[in-house]
């Protein structure tokens, strides 16, 4: 996946784009070009040095010509051709007149090469992205102005795009077009933008609009409009943006990871705020599902990947015990390929901070397509998910811009756990009493992490006298497996360390093996009722050498026969603690990254918001 921008009208037009790339870099950072387009002149710089491409590309910058009103810009993860400046974009056609940037995979652009290449086109690159120049070029051959060129040639491709062209010939206008990847479009007086997300823009345009699935927009710097891959005007739909240009950036703090570990207390008080009329009942604005379907609901289905699959896992625990429905949890890239069954009553919920997980909105889709209610989890407010689901419950969690999750998770937690409590209430599984005190705890949650994040300083000290270690095991029973498995891809993202998580239990079947001096195990081991058992596991692992690190509650002194370092956190509710576990596994796994040398908001090979399958 890839960030991509554009500017049409600007007097700052490279300062527009490369500002909106270093914002973009989250979403890939293998190479970064702008491309700028005047009457007759298209001027083009591509830098490919890893994390630092946007960095390179500004130096780069620094000879163009100036006098350009119009540009685009493209922030890389390779997909298809290496990442290196050949590959990076914006690509140019055969007359060099023509740029495009392209986020997406086109599937069919191996034929759709050979067929160009029959009639003459010659390629310099080896991207799948190359063929949209070519065939928007054979259309202005033609004499279709650019628009109409960009229509006719996305009625050939296949696949996933949001793809932006200008042409010299045609200057002051960019066209632009999705289809599954994320686009959106910014107006200010004189000056039209688009961009991959809003913070790449946010403070350049005054308003934003999301485009749809096979929408095309024509940019003006006096503004837009719109069709469909018919040729009929469509309307695009306003964006409500609830954020501001300093919760985009890092406010004080060395990185964006530890400003949002930091963020966590308050992302849990504005996921839960407003939630319960005085009556007591547990309300979701933005829901748009009735209660009579909801106390219908026979099975519930969770979809989701990476961190929003391990809150859905600690979700699967709540919705059974409290609102006894039974739950599946399937990863989303998993789901639609396995043929579903999705009966009446069946209610899916797709899980997703950034809501343009491509493998998540795919499995609703699915899910939509056999029948079944979908509910979006999300934290971006007007996201593919959101807008696609039958109904949304946003988390609130602010803008997470790190790439390895972390507020997102507890927002998630919370936000599923409540929506646990309200079937609970409109099924009479638990007592009214039981809601009430439940929903106080919950509420509760954020000053027990407001407590865990002034230790800071000793989670680090752990995970300095564990530097030289290399391989981890994380393990935990109940609630304590999904954080196990969250914290083991926190360390292991970041880190680039060998981390595993494990239920508890399950140890003993095999991955016992592995275990020797030098191996460190992470027991989350907070939970009363099943402590006994975890203090066994934890012998088990202690007496084959390895070195033991416990997640344990303040109270609990037994813990020290067992463990070599524990990381001490405020006794809560079973269901509320992976909210409070995690914060110290997330600080442990930052301070090893960093101890390492890793960046941590950018970890290799990884981006933000996978939008490719
Ligand atoms: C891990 C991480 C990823 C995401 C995953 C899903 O720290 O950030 O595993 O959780 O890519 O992303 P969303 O929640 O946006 O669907």
């Amino acid at each position: 996946m890839c960030g991509i921008i554009g500017v049409v009208g600007s007097s700052d037009t490279l300062a527009t784009l490369l500002q909106g790339l270093q914002r973009l870099e989250y979403r890939g950072y293998d190479s970064a070009g702008v491309a700028l387009v005047r009457p007759g002149q298209t001027w083009r710089a591509r830098t490919a040095v890893g994390t630092e491409s946007v960095a390179a590309l500004r130096a780069e910058c620094a000879s163009a010509p100036s006098g350009f009103r119009s540009g685009i810009g493209h922030t890389r993860w390779a997909t298809h051709g290496a990442p290196e400046a050949v590959n990076a974009h914006p690509l140019l056609d055969c007359s060099g007149n023509i740029a495009i940037i392209h986020n997406g995979i086109i599937e069919n652009h191996a034929e759709l090469q050979e067929q160009l290449e029959a009639k003459g086109h010659v390629f310099t690159s080896v991207t799948d992205s190359e063929v949209l120049a070519h065939l928007i070029e054979d259309s202005r051959i033609q004499g279709l102005e650019l628009m109409e060129a960009v229509r006719a040639s996305l009625l050939v491709v296949r696949g996933a795009f949001a793809i932006a062209a200008m042409d010299a010939n045609e200057p002051d206008v960019i066209v632009a077009a999705r289809r599954i990847s994320p686009l959106v479009v910014g107006t200010a007086p004189g000056v039209t933008y688009l961009a991959s997300d809003v913070p790449a823009i946010l403070d350049r345009a005054t308003a934003f609009y999301a485009v749809n699935d096979d929408e095309i927009v024509r940019l003006r710097p006096e503004g837009f409009r719109a069709i469909d891959l018919e040729g009929s005007p469509v309307r695009l739909h306003q964006l409500s943006i609830d954020w501001d240009l300093e919760t985009a950036e890092k406010g004080g703090y060395d990185d964006f990871m530890t400003k949002e570990i930091n963020e966590q207390p308050d992302a849990l008080r504005s996921t839960l705020m407003d939630r319960r009329h005085k009556d007591g009942t547990i309300t979701f604005d933005e829901l748009r599902i009735g209660d009579d379907e909801l106390r219908d609901v026979k099975r519930v289905v969770l979809v989701a990947a990476g961190t929003s699959h391990n809150a859905a896992q600690v979700a699967k625990y709540a919705l059974e015990r409290w609102a006894r429905i039974s739950v599946e949890v399937d990863i989303s890239s998993e789901y639609r390929y396995r043929d579903p069954i999705v009966e009446i009553g069946t209610l899916v919920i797709g899980v997703s901070q950034s809501g343009e997980t491509i493998d998540t909105i795919m499995a609703t889709r699915e899910a939509q397509y056999r029948g079944a209610h979908v509910i979006a989890v999300s934290n971006i407010v007007d996201s593919s998910l959101a807008r696609e689901a039958d109904a949304v419950i946003y988390t609130r969690a602010g803008l997470e811009v790190s790439v390895a999750s972390t507020k997102a998770f507890v927002a998630q937690v919370a936000a599923l756990e409540l929506l646990a409590l309200r079937l609970a209430q409109l099924r009479s599984t638990l007592s009214p009493s039981d809601i009430d005190a439940l929903f106080l705890g919950l509420n509760a949650v954020g000053s027990q992490v407001a407590t865990v994040l002034e230790r800071r300083d000793r989670f680090e000290a752990v995970a300095h006298e564990l530097k030289g270690a290399r391989d981890f095991f994380f393990i935990g029973r109940h609630v304590g497996f999904p954080t196990a498995l969250e914290g083991a891809l926190k360390l292991k993202e970041l880190s680039y360390l060998h981390a595993e998580g494990y239920p508890a239990g399950e140890l003993k079947h095999g991955p016992l093996a592995l275990i020797e001096p030098g191996v460190v195990v992470v027991a989350v081991a907070t939970d009363p009722a099943m402590h006994e058992k975890i203090l066994s596991n934890l012998a088990e692992v202690k007496a084959r050498g390895a070195t033991v690190v416990a997640v344990a509650t303040d109270d609990d002194e037994s813990i020290a026969a067992v463990a070599d370092y524990v990381l001490r956190v405020p006794a809560t509710e079973q269901m509320f603690t992976p909210m409070v576990d995690i914060v110290p596994l997330q600080i442990f796994a930052y301070a090893m990254a960093r101890i390492l040398g890793r960046n941590v908001d950018r970890p290799r090979n990884l981006a933000k918001t996978v939008t490719v399958e």
